[in-house]
C-alpha cells in the first residue's frame, strides 16, 4: 500500500508557516501524529520544502478525440513534472463532453491512464444529472471546433448547475483579420478587451436575474485584464459567489511577446499589456484572484507553424510550481498566499474533500521543491513540444511529486463525485 515516511521534512502547514519533523503517510493518508511504519519506504527530504501538490483546475489533455496532440498519460506526466497532483480537465474534446455517456467514457479513460488525481468539467448545454463533474463550462466565444454559447442561454445554464466555469469573451465583439492590414500577428487586436467586458455584462445580467439562493457558484476562467479584476472586486463586494482564476502566461508574457514570437504564443484570451500584467501581479498578492491554473492547451508543433491557421492555446503544466515559486522568490507573495493560490482555494471552490492542505487525515498529495537558482529547467514532456518561457530562469525546482502517498504517482483517483 501507499505507506511512506518523509524524514527531515519541512512542510508548509495550513497556517502558512513551515513545520519541521517526520511526515508519516499510511495508505495514502497523512498521519502526522503516528510513529513511522516500520516497513514503509523512507524518503529523506533534507534541504527541500514539502508543499501541497498543486491543483490545476483548468487543463486540456485532449483525450478522448485528439490524443495525437497529447493525451492523458503524457499530459499527467507533464503535471507530475510541474508539481501538480490534481487536474480538472476541460470538456472541449472532439466530440465535447456534453452528455452523461460521454462523461462516463472520458472518466473511464482517466481511471485507466491518469497518473495524477483528476476531475472532469462538462460542456454546457449538458444533458445529464447535476453531479459527478467539477463544473459546467460555458464558452462565450468559439473554442477549438466548438460554436459559442449565445448569451440568451446563460440563464438556463446558470439554473441547471451548482458550479459554472466561464470563458468570458463575447464573440460578437471580435474583429476580422482583414481589419489589420500589414499586421500579420494581430490575434490580440482581433479579440479586443471590449469583447471581455461585454461578456461580463451578459454574465452579470443573467446571474443577477436569478434569486440569490438559486445561483450557482461561478468561476471566471483565465483572467487576463484589469477590467476583469475590477469586475471581480465589484461582484465579490456584493457577496456573489464568484471566484477568479488566472494563469502564469498572463503575468509572465504580454502582447509584445506574442508579436515577437508568433503563433506559439497565440492563446485565448490573448496576451495583454504590461499594465494588465501589473494589475494581475497585485491581484495575485492581495486578491481578487483566488487560484492559479495553467489552461494547459497543447497543439501539435506543425499546427502552430502558420499564424493564420494556428489554433490557440499554450502548454503550461510542467512549469506550474516553478513559475509560482518565482512569485515567492521575488517577494511578491508569501507562503500563505502561495498555499491559497496553488491548492487550498481550488480544493474549496470545487469541493475536493480531503485535498489541498498538509494536515492530519488529508490525502498525501505533495510536491517536494528546493531552491536551486540556476538549476536546469523542467524537462519538456508536453505534446506541444515547446517551452513558452525559454528566457525564464527559475530559482526553484520540483524534486519529487507524491500522489496519494506514491512517489511520481502511479495512479490517480477521481476527486469530484
Ligand atoms: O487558447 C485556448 N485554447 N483557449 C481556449 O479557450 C481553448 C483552448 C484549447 O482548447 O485549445
Ligand atoms: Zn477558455
Ligand atoms: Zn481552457
Amino acid at each position: 500500500m501507499a505507506d511512506l515516511t518523509l524524514k527531515n521534512a519541512r512542510w508548509l502547514a495550513p497556517d502558512g508557516r513551515f513545520q519541521d519533523g517526520t511526515l508519516v503517510i499510511r495508505e495514502g493518508v497523512l498521519r502526522l501524529s503516528e510513529p513511522p511504519h516500520e516497513r514503509a519506504p523512507v524518503l529523506d527530504a533534507a534541504g527541500m520544502r514539502v508543499v501541497p501538490g498543486a491543483i490545476d483546475s483548468h487543463t486540456h489533455l485532449r483525450e478522448p478525440g485528439q490524443e495525437q496532440k497529447e493525451g492523458i498519460e503524457r499530459g499527467t506526466r507533464a503535471a507530475l513534472a510541474g508539481g501538480v497532483t490534481t487536474v480538472l480537465d476541460m470538456p472541449n474534446n472532439a466530440p465535447p463532453i456534453d452528455s452523461e455517456e460521454r462523461l462516463a467514457a472520458k472518466r473511464k479513460l482517466f481511471a485507466q491512464r491518469s497518473r495524477v488525481n483528476y476531475g472532469l468539467h462538462v460542456q454546457a448545454p449538458y444533458q445529464g444529472a447535476g453531479r459527478g463533474y467539477a463544473s459546467a463550462k460555458i464558452y462565450l466565444a468559439r473554442s477549438s471546433a466548438l460554436p459559442a454559447l449565445g448569451p440568451g442561454s446563460l440563464q438556463e445554464v446558470f439554473r441547471a448547475h451548482r458550479c459554472v466555469t466561464v470563458h468570458a469573451e463575447d464573440e460578437s465583439g471580435f474583429l476580422p483579420a482583414s481589419g489589420f492590414p500589414g499586421q500579420p500577428r494581430s490575434h490580440h487586436l482581433q479579440r479586443p478587451r471590449a469583447a471581455v467586458t461585454s461578456a461580463l455584462a451578459a454574465v452579470e445580467n443573467a446571474l443577477g436575474s436569478i434569486p440569490f439562493k438559486e445561483r450557482p457558484r461561478l468561476v471566471l476562467c483565465h483572467v487576463s485584464t484589469a477590467e476583469e479584476l475590477a469586475w471581480l472586486e465589484h461582484v465579490k463586494s456584493m457577496g456573489w459567489d464568484v471566484w477568479g482564476e488566472t494563469c502564469p502566461h498572463y503575468w509572465r508574457l504580454t502582447e509584445d511577446d506574442y508579436v515577437r514570437v508568433g503563433p506559439q504564443l497565440k492563446v485565448n484570451p490573448p496576451l495583454r499589456t504590461q499594465a494588465d500584467v501589473d494589475a494581475l501581479l497585485s491581484a495575485l498578492a492581495v486578491g481578487p484572484i483566488d487560484f492559479i491554473s495553467t489552461d494547459h492547451a497543447p497543439h501539435l508543433p506543425q499546427e502552430k507553424a502558420d499564424e493564420a491557421s494556428a489554433p490557440s492555446g499554450i502548454p503550461g503544466l510542467e512549469w506550474y510550481l516553478p513559475l509560482v515559486l518565482e512569485l515567492v522568490e521575488s517577494g511578491r507573495i508569501g507562503w500563505s498566499r502561495f498555499l491559497e493560490l496553488t491548492s487550498r482555494n481550488a480544493a474549496r471552490c470545487f469541493g475536493l474533500a480531503g485535498r489541498g492542505l498538509i494536515k492530519e487525515g488529508m490525502r498525501a498529495d505533495l510536491a517536494l521543491v528546493s531552491r536551486r537558482p540556476g538549476a536546469p529547467k523542467p524537462a519538456l514532456i508536453t505534446g506541444a513540444g515547446y517551452d513558452p518561457y525559454p528566457d525564464a530562469a527559475f530559482s526553484w525546482c520540483v524534486e519529487r511529486t507524491i500522489v496519494n502517498g506514491r512517489i511520481e504517482g502511479q495512479a490517480g483517483e477521481e476527486v469530484v463525485t
